[in-house]
């Protein structure tokens, strides 16, 4: 991936921040509403366990950027953000710094500004174990992020055309590292049968990562000269909807499951940790809050989330994300066409 090629993606997804449609799937989730049901804020903990994994607040930043002077930038600032915040932190692929050895500090400025956070490296599910390791130790690692993006493959003019080692790569990096794997679609979501699969393969933990905001088939169509893929855009399936395909874990086992892919708000988040997410996940969002008004305006936003997440809890009766999971749910619209047309209750 060129350096050119990663700053025209912030570029493109930043530009979808400013053109969203008003409404997607997670409008279609309302919680009914219980006037008596409120506890007290102080009583809410935002802390969430999974897999092993011990985070301090359900929200994370999710993986985005790095392989350019510019990006390293934007890294460093994401990076700050984090540290100051306490969230969790992607960085973006890093098979560039595989190949290119003077891009690799525009991904370790993550973990040089956060030492202390939860960071997660980031490649493709073509990498090998010997690859997925390099970039855990490269990045002292907590967690390797492992993104499946065929759709995104399939617009991008230089894209690869061929996903059937993926299985058999995601099987051989999870037995090999020693962290926790978290494998995550780019904004096109996971089926029920995927998450079956990625289970039988050994992954513990899957980032359902939806449709609804950052489109990576309306990027990789701008980027082509004819813009002749047109008719990819939307493709897929949210957040929302891939959590209720999820349903319960039995009878095929699935991962322990996060969410992302078109939060817009601490609403959207509580949205997906009630409906069985163990955290959630902001790309775009916060990017275009780091482009606009640097590490400041990031914090300032983190912070401001945090706590109105906080108040929804207390507002919903959960002491904490796990308890989201008893509130009340009306799904209306799209999200409820596609739950009866996957036969789900
Ligand atoms: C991404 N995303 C992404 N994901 C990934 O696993 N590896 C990557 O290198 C990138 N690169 C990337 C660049 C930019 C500029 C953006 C905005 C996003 C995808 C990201 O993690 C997430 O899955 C989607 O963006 C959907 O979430 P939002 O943006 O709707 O919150």
């Amino acid at each position: 991936m060129s350096s050119g090629r990663k700053d025209q993606h912030v570029d493109l997804a930043d530009a979808q921040q400013q053109d969203r449609p008003a409404h997607n799937d997670f409008d279609d989730v309302r919680f009914v509403h219980h006037a008596l049901a409120g506890i007290d804020r102080e009583r809410v903990s935002l802390s969430t366990a999974f897999a092993g994994i011990d985070w301090p607040v359900p929200l994370y930043v999710n993986g985005m950027t790095g392989g350019s002077a510019r990006t390293g930038e934007i890294n460093r600032s994401l990076a700050i953000a984090a540290r100051e915040t306490g969230v969790p932190i992607a960085t973006g692929s890093m098979s560039v710094a595989l190949r290119d050895p003077d891009m690799i500090g525009t991904f370790r400025v993550m973990r040089d500004e956060n030492p202390g956070g939860f960071v997660m490296a980031n490649l493709s599910a073509d990498a090998t174990p010997d690859d997925a390791a390099r970039v855990v130790d490269l990045l002292q690692a907590d967690a390797l992020q492992v993104h499946l993006n065929s759709v995104q493959e399939t617009v991008m003019p230089e894209g690869s055309r061929d996903f059937s080692a993926w299985p058999g790569n995601l099987a051989a990096i999870v037995e090999r590292l020693e962290v926790p794997v978290i494998v995550k679609e780019v904004g096109f979501g996971l089926s029920r049968p995927t998450l079956e699969r990625l289970a039988q393969l050994g992954v513990a933990v899957a980032d359902v990562s939806g449709a609804g905001g950052t489109d990576f088939a309306r990027i990789e169509n701008a980027r082509r000269a004819e813009n002749d893929y047109a008719f990819m855009t939307g493709w897929g399936q949210s957040a929302v909807c891939s959590l209720l395909d999820a349903g319960d874990a039995a009878p095929g086992g699935i991962p322990d499951l996060v969410a992302s892919g078109g939060v817009r708000t601490p609403l959207d988040v509580v949205r997906a940790l009630a409906l069985g997410a163990h955290a959630v996940g902001v790309s775009g969002v916060f990017l275009h809050a780091v482009l606009r008004g640097g590490e400041d305006a990031l914090i300032a936003r983190i912070g401001a989330w945090l706590e109105q997440i906080a108040q929804l809890h207390a507002l919903l009766g959960a002491s904490t994300p796990a308890e989201l999971a008893r509130t009340d749910l009306l799904l209306r619209g799209d999200v409820r066409e596609f739950c009866e047309l996957r036969g789900i209750d």
